[in-house]
């Protein structure tokens, strides 16, 4: 990548879910270059040694948690405090696909299973960092949900529900907030070629493909260069908003 725009994120704390691979790992990395202490949180623990290990010059702080889980969420979010003695960024990346199947034959247990990380580990998230940002009145906060949220995209039911849940709590979330200073954004981003792709079809990343009009996959240095911009002090005046990064996808 060249030449990209710096924000000034100096004295900024800011907690990365999902923060140990792939699009948070390369949001942390964005952050930490314009200056911000971050803490990635993340249930892989050997991802989370191995991106501290590759990280850079001033090391995360790194925090085994699932965020689907309650007691867990709120013990990370006393430990990044302890470190940071506040969070001003909280990015929600962490997320899982689930099968592709179609519904009528997916698992009950699967979509239980994506639900709760992709939905209710958010809602948890913010739960739980929300009150501290609104001591220091101030927080930006970014949710990643995905093009599949807006058009639901075939045998990813679960996915597509989860990241149309994403989206609705943003919107709720930041008029909940409008009259402070923490704004709450989501993006909506259309393949991105990471760790991801593991788990799902080879068909599925085909259609995902197909459906691109520049007919590549994202980077996530792109994915990060628009969550650098939502999570700097200079994007004042959107909140509650979905910002598209699709290669053309989107028509709305
Ligand atoms: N890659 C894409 O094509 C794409 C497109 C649109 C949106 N997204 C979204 O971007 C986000 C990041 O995805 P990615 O492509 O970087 O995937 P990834 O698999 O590379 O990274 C996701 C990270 O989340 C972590 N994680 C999963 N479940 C967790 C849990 N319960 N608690 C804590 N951490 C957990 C994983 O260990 C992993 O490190 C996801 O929310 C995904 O839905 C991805």
């Amino acid at each position: 990548m060249g030449e990209h725009a710096r924000y000034d994120f100096s004295g900024r704390h800011a907690l990365i879910t999902g923060g140990a691979a792939g699009i948070g790992l390369a949001i942390a990395k964005r952050l930490a270059e314009g200056g911000a202490s971050v803490s990635l949180w993340d249930r892989d623990t050997a991802a989370l040694e191995q991106a501290r290990n590759a990280f850079g010059p001033k090391p995360p702080h790194v925090i085994a948690v699932d965020v689907a889980d309650p007691a867990a969420v709120a013990a990370a979010c006393d430990a990044s405090l302890r470190v940071s003695g506040g969070i001003d960024i909280l990015v929600n990346s962490a997320g899982i696909t689930g099968p592709n199947t179609v519904l009528w034959e997916y698992p009950v247990d699967d979509w239980d299973k994506v639900m709760s990380v992709n939905l209710r580990g958010p809602f948890l998230c913010c739960r739980a960092v929300v009150p501290h940002m609104r001591a220091k009145n101030f927080g930006r906060i970014v949710n990643i949900a995905s093009i599949a949220g807006k058009e639901g995209n075939p045998n990813a039911s679960a996915y597509s529900a989860s990241k149309a849940g994403l989206i609705a709590m943003t919107k709720s979330l930041g008029k909940e907030l409008a009259e402070t200073g923490i704004t709450v954004n989501c993006i909506t981003p259309a393949a991105v070629h990471t760790g991801m792709f593991a788990q799902m079809t080879q068909q599925h990343i085909d259609y995902m493909l197909s459906k691109i009009p520049m007919n590549r996959f994202g980077k996530v240095e792109e994915i990060a260069a628009l969550v650098a911009w939502l999570a700097s002090e200079e994007c004042s005046f959107s909140t509650g908003a979905v910002f598209d990064i699709s290669g053309g996808r989107a028509t709305y």
